[in-house]
This record gives C-alpha cells, sequence and structure tokens, in this order.
C-alpha cells in the first residue's frame, strides 16, 4: 500500500499519466511529419485568408510542424504541442488542456488547429474562448473536427472529445461567427481520400450535400471570424 498521503498519490499518478501522455504523442505525431491530403486543404484555406499580407498564424497542436514548411514567407509561424520535435524560438511545448493557450502576448491574425479538438478532453469550450482572445478583431479561425457521425467510423483510442458536427459546431458559435462549415472530404470508409483523382476532386469541393455529407464526410473544416462586439 502507498506510504504517501492521498493528495500527493494522486498528484505522483497524475504527473505519470501526464508523462506517458506525452511521451505517447511524442512517438505519434511523427506520423504527421510528411504534408498530408487534410494540412494541404488547410494551406489553400490559410493562403486565401492571409491574401498575401504580412500576418502572423498560430498553429495548435503543430505537431512536427510540418505546416510551417509549406506556408509562403509572409505568414510568420508559431506552434504549441505537447511534443515539440524540434525545439524552436517560434514553437511552444506546452499541454493545452492543463495550459491556456497563448504565446508571448501575441495577438494572431490566423489561428489554426487541426486533428486536436478530438483530443481536449471536456475543455473545448475553454479553449475557445482562450483562442477568440488571441485572435486581431479581423483575425480568423480554422478548425478541423472528426465526423463521429461517419457510416463506417474509424474511431480512435485516444479521442477524449466526442459529439456530434452540430454540437461542436453549436459551441463554435458561442464563441465566434462560424462564416463557413464544411466536410474536408467525403469518402465511404473514414479516411482520406487516397486516389489522386478523388483527392483533386476533394481539394477544390467544399460543398455540404444533404443527407450525404452527415454520413460520408470523414471530418469537417470551420473558418471563424472573431465575434464581432455586441450592440449596444
Ligand atoms: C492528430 S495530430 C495532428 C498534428 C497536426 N496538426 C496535423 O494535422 O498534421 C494531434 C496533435 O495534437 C497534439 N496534442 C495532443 N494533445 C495535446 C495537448 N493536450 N496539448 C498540446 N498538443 C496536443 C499532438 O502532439 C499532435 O501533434
Amino acid at each position: 500500500m502507498s506510504q504517501l498521503p492521498d493528495g500527493q498519490t494522486a498528484a505522483a499518478g497524475q504527473a505519470a499519466a501526464d508523462h506517458t501522455r506525452q511521451d505517447f504523442w511524442r512517438k505519434e505525431n511523427l506520423n504527421f511529419s510528411k504534408p498530408h491530403y487534410r494540412l494541404e486543404k488547410a494551406r489553400r484555406i490559410i493562403e486565401k485568408a492571409a491574401g498575401g499580407r504580412e500576418c502572423t498564424l498560430l498553429d495548435v497542436g503543430c505537431g512536427p510542424a510540418t505546416l510551417m514548411h509549406m506556408l509562403p514567407p509572409n505568414v510568420h509561424y508559431y506552434g504549441i504541442d505537447i511534443a515539440i520535435q524540434r525545439p524552436a524560438p517560434n514553437l511552444l511545448e506546452a499541454d493545452i488542456v492543463k495550459a491556456p493557450i497563448g504565446f508571448n502576448g501575441i495577438r494572431f491574425d490566423i489561428v489554426h488547429a487541426q486533428g486536436i479538438f478530438e483530443y481536449v478532453g471536456d475543455v473545448q469550450s475553454r479553449k475557445f474562448a482562450e483562442i477568440a482572445g488571441l485572435l486581431k478583431d479581423d483575425g480568423v479561425f480554422i478548425v478541423s473536427y472528426w465526423n463521429f457521425s461517419h457510416r463506417n467510423p474509424q474511431d480512435y483510442f485516444a479521442h477524449t472529445n466526442i459529439q456530434t458536427i452540430a454540437e461542436f459546431r453549436d459551441d463554435l458559435s458561442r464563441h465566434f461567427t462560424v462564416d463557413r462549415f464544411f466536410p474536408a472530404s467525403h469518402n465511404f470508409h473514414q479516411h482520406w481520400p487516397g486516389h489522386k483523382l478523388t483527392q483533386a476532386i476533394s481539394m477544390h469541393v467544399n460543398l455540404n450535400i444533404p443527407v450525404i455529407s452527415p454520413r460520408l464526410a470523414v471530418e469537417y473544416f470551420a473558418c471563424c471570424s472573431a465575434r464581432p462586439p455586441r450592440a449596444g
């Protein structure tokens, strides 16, 4: 039996769990070291949002910072992740479930979060509020979320934040104006399109198809703007 008082036992247990989680992601996020379909689609959306002007971008759950190498030089990249692979001044290692999202008090033109909100447990709404507070007045938030209602669901044991797309969107609307919400791709099985032709088509098609999208969308993208201040 443990000799430690209960509080200390709990604290030690928590520290071990955190350590394991960071160890897990340190290996797992290496799977995202190369540009992939969803990242390429996000790059296009980001470049449109940037419109060639100098701007700052925060990538939440940046993994190996693959996106950094895909963006043009006018987009000044910052990243946060629980497991940073190559430390650099613009990359911050932090557990966003525990620590507030932020980077040296900078306010961002674009915040991007891809493939991370499925892993944030019960703190989603708080994280949206923090991101809303980091955006410049005309800033945009670009976020992806898995379609847990897919007809052939590919659930992953590490997911800790599971809800319907409608629930995810509703929570976004509490903190942002949701300008666009569309499937990143459709597929009969829940993985990104593998064939070059379907990939090329999906890359350009941002359509919500009634009846079909709810069952075949692999995941969704939302493009949100900072909520305008309430009148009066
Ligand atoms: C599915 S990967 C996506 C990586 C990258 N955004 C992409 O799409 O290529 C999820 C990322 O979230 C990070 N992550 C998971 N939980 C986190 C947490 N609590 N705090 C910060 N980062 C976390 C992981 O280390 C990993 O890099």
